[in-house]
């Protein structure tokens, strides 16, 4: 059973897939490192050829769509999220894909699954969401096998700062203060109390972007905005002068990935 905050994020950030959508068009779009997110987060896995996977908060799947052509015919892979839309959207969108994934709803809360019956859990930019965050990473824990990985992703404190730093100058709220709880700079303190080894790799990046709508588009996705004309237009007016200036808006990014071992012998 979800608690009240994860919810409201199902019913509001999460009811579609339209937020983070947006969010990832200005990522796919205009990020400089040519191996894109979803292709390095892939790369950073380790499992067996018939392992046993699950993903909390999967979104829209865009992991498994980007990689569809190198998953490993032997995985079980169990798509879950706590959003009934956002589930339904990767069911859609994987549904070309030619194999097959079990969907269920699951708030990383609640976990149903035996005790150790999974070789990997993954959680792609979704555990700053949490609200009892010990409390999924003790579910998490429990039902990884011995040796298995947590693959956790998140963002640093500078994470897009520009856009961050334009909200403030046109009076917009900045992230709910969900999201700095669990950063690639006091994740692993909180993972190190759950997992036996816990290793970062970050993931360089930095966006140039040379249009403005899709930094309006992604702005507007951020969890509780609602811009007035004048604030847009002043947001426009800024990127516009940027990009006539130097060829590009240029903003920051820092994310990466935690990968924790539970205790005990490798699969
Ligand atoms: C930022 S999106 C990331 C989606 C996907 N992993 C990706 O990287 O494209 C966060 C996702 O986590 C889901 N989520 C938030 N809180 C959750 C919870 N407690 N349990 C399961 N899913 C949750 C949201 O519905 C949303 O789909």
């Amino acid at each position: 059973m979800s608690d009240a905050h994860t919810r409201r994020i199902a019913e509001t950030q999460y009811r579609t897939a339209g937020n983070l959508n947006a969010r990832m068009q200005l990522h796919n779009r205009f990020s400089a490192n040519p191996t894109g997110w979803a292709q390095w987060v892939f790369e950073q896995f380790d499992m067996p050829a018939d392992g046993r996977v699950l993903e909390l908060g999967c979104g829209s799947g865009a992991l498994w769509t980007t990689n569809q052509d190198r998953i490993p015919d032997g995985w079980h892979i169990t798509l879950t999220d706590c959003s009934k839309e956002m589930l339904d959207e990767a069911r859609h969108n994987l549904d070309a894909v030619g194999r097959t994934f079990d969907y269920q709803i699951v708030d990383a809360q609640d976990i149903p699954l035996c005790d150790e019956s999974v070789d990997a859990v993954i959680a792609n930019h979704m555990l700053y969401h949490v609200s009892d965050r010990p409390r999924a990473l003790a579910e998490i824990r429990r039902v990884l096998r011995p040796g298995g990985r947590l693959y956790a992703t998140t963002n640093g404190s500078d994470h897009m700062r520009e856009t961050s730093e334009l909200m403030e100058h046109v009076g917009l709220p900045v992230m709910s203060s969900q999201v700095v709880t669990f950063t690639l700079e006091n994740g692993s303190d909180e993972l190190l109390e759950w997992f036996a080894h816990v290793e970062m790799q970050r993931y360089e990046d930095g966006l140039h972007v040379t249009e403005i709508q899709p930094v309006v588009d992604y702005i507007l996705s951020m969890p509780n905005v609602s811009a007035t004309e004048n604030q847009l237009s002043e947001i426009r007016r800024i990127v516009g002068a940027e990009i006539t200036r130097t060829g590009a808006y240029c903003i920051a990014k820092s994310s990466g990935m935690f990968i924790a071992r539970r205790e005990g012998a490798l699969p």
